[in-house]
């Protein structure tokens, strides 16, 4: 029997618990976690059309000292996350990789997402000609450390004329609490008639990989109200 997918809820519920972890234990992940963390991985890559792969035991790509200037410790697991070079690859990196991420706190374990601290060179992973792997995510049990960080506002990240339904707001304060390279939350939501839904990029560092990962966070919290986004009209 295959391992079972976690749901939509499991992954709403894991939001607030999640923080980014740069400290790890060194200690091995269940084989049944890793189980559920591999189907899931072939899921999004089936519905993502990415490259995704999962590292165990691995601490080469977090060895350098550049993951140690980034406070990295014991990193031994990681998500690489790898795809054709196309126009909208962060973006799904971004929204498949949270996925991961919220799957990983549900099953009781910590991520970090990394997209500069690391060593690409050190690491075994081989990218084919045309593929690209905008950032990996470590992964482990952590060691109970992580900073608290501010907060943007409602008001600070989206746009609505008139009133606001409840899904949207629901929708844009789980955003509020995703991860985001250099904590820049500089993504907008913009509420369009006919709940049309507009979630734009700042124009900071990886700021497309931060789309797609706040673009998942609302959609599992507006849910199960059916908005539509404006990008796919
Ligand atoms: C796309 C992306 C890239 C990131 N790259 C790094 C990195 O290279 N090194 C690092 O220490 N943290 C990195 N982070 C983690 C952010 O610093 C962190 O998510 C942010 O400060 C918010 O903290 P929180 O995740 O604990 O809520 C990255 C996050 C994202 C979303």
């Amino acid at each position: 029997m295959s391992a079972p997918i976690l749901t939509s809820r499991q992954l709403l519920e894991a939001v607030p618990q999640r923080h980014s972890v740069r400290a790890y234990e060194p200690r091995a992940i269940e084989p049944d976690k890793v189980e559920a963390l591999q189907a899931l991985v072939e899921r999004c890559n089936a519905e993502g059309n990415l490259k995704i792969q999962l590292f165990l035991d691995e601490p080469r790509a977090f060895s350098s000292p550049m993951a140690h200037y980034g406070q990295f410790s014991n990193v031994n697991n990681y998500f690489a996350l790898v795809g054709d070079k196309a126009r909208d690859l962060d973006e799904r990196v971004g929204y498949h990789g949270e996925r991961l991420v919220l799957a990983a706190r549900a099953l009781g374990l910590d991520t970090c997402w990394v997209g500069l601290t690391y060593s690409r060179r050190r690491s075994p992973v081989k990218l084919a000609a045309g593929e690209r792997m905008p950032s990996v995510i470590a992964l482990g049990y952590g060691t109970g450390k992580y900073r608290a960080h501010k907060i943007k506002t409602f008001e600070q990240v989206s746009r609505v004329a008139g009133e606001v339904p409840a899904w949207f707001k629901r929708g844009v304060e789980c955003a509020l609490l995703a991860p985001t390279a250099i904590n820049q939350q500089k993504f907008t939501f913009i509420l369009h008639d006919d709940d049309v839904v507009e979630a734009r990029a700042g124009l900071g560092f990886l700021a497309h990989i931060d789309l797609g990962i706040v673009k998942l966070h609302f959609e599992l919290a507006a849910a199960p109200h059916p908005f539509k986004w404006f990008d796919r009209l």
